[in-house]
């Protein structure tokens, strides 16, 4: 028998935040469409079914059209509204601009802002149809501030952030209500795979709690609000300090955690 329950769908579901993100949905009673570029995706979506609910599993690569288009087609035809969605999938690159190849900076806009922007047209235009639905659009405390050594990543965040806060006011009235999350340092694998592991942000030990950033974030996107800070009070802090301080001293200070070799 077709699972009467709200479906939802995450981006990016296989690990880090993401899965966290589609378990908050699974403890909540929602079934998850989870998509992720490795195998591991078909695992990850095992692990959700044991918390009581149907999860979907597509693997895909979401820095093309294909992909992107394949997990969405691939959601639709679980038969359902979707009644919510994470667009959580991101990547970062460390290291330097002038060393890190075209593909690498490309890569990023590819999976960061034009599967977003993909996505987010998909899923907009089919809620709006439904007069329902809540988009989380995960950007980050990155967004507030340049990010040297990861010198692409920042400003495609900042796109998600805008991007997010833009829609959310045009959907004013129909039903469909648009979140941010703005995680901190979290350790899931992000930095390890943005080749990062020698800097000051690939030592895990410091990071949020990854389960509580996606609780916070999903608790945002339950209530309605257009963005929250992912992370403990000093991560929050942060992003209200980030405010008012220039953009030349944030972007010593980011240095300072991303340049290569510079683990504590
Ligand atoms: N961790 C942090 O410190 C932090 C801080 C602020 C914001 N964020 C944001 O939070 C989001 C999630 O990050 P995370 O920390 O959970 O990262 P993560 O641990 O690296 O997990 C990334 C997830 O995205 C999937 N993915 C990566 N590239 C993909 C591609 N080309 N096609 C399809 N799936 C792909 C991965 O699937 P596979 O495992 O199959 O590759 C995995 O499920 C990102 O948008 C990131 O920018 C993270």
């Amino acid at each position: 028998m077709t699972s009467t329950r709200p479906l939802s769908l995450v981006t990016g579901g296989s690990s880090g935040i993401g899965f966290e993100l589609a378990a908050q949905f699974a403890e909540h009673g929602y079934d998850v469409a989870i998509s992720g570029r490795s195998e591991r995706v078909f695992a990850s979506a095992d692990r959700l079914t044991k918390l009581g609910v149907e999860a979907y599993a597509y693997q895909g690569d979401a820095a093309t059209f294909e992909g992107v288009e394949g997990f969405w087609e691939f959601t639709l035809s679980q038969g359902r509204p979707v009644a919510a969605a994470a667009l959580n999938v991101g990547i970062g690159r460390g290291g330097a601009f002038v060393d890190n190849t075209l593909e690498d900076e490309f890569a990023i806009i590819a999976v960061n802002i034009t599967g977003t922007v993909h996505m987010a047209k998909r899923v907009v235009q089919h809620m709006v149809r439904n007069g329902d639905g809540k988009i989380l659009i995960v950007s980050s405390v990155s967004a507030t501030t340049p990010t040297p050594f990861e010198t692409v990543y920042g400003p495609s965040k900042a796109f998600g952030y805008s991007f997010a806060e833009s829609i959310r006011e045009e959907l004013r009235g129909t039903g469909v209500s648009v979140t941010a999350l703005l995680p901190g340092a979290t350790n899931s694998d992000f930095h390890a795979n943005a080749g990062m592991g020698d800097t000051k942000y690939g030592d895990n030990s410091w990071k949020n709690d990854k389960t509580e950033v996606a609780r916070q974030g999903f608790e945002a996107l339950m209530n309605g609000e257009d963005h929250v800070v992912g992370g403990d009070e000093a991560t929050k802090q942060v992003v209200i300090d980030n405010r008012t301080i220039p953009e030349a001293v944030k972007a010593a200070h980011h240095a300072k955690g991303a340049r290569p070799n510079q683990r504590r």
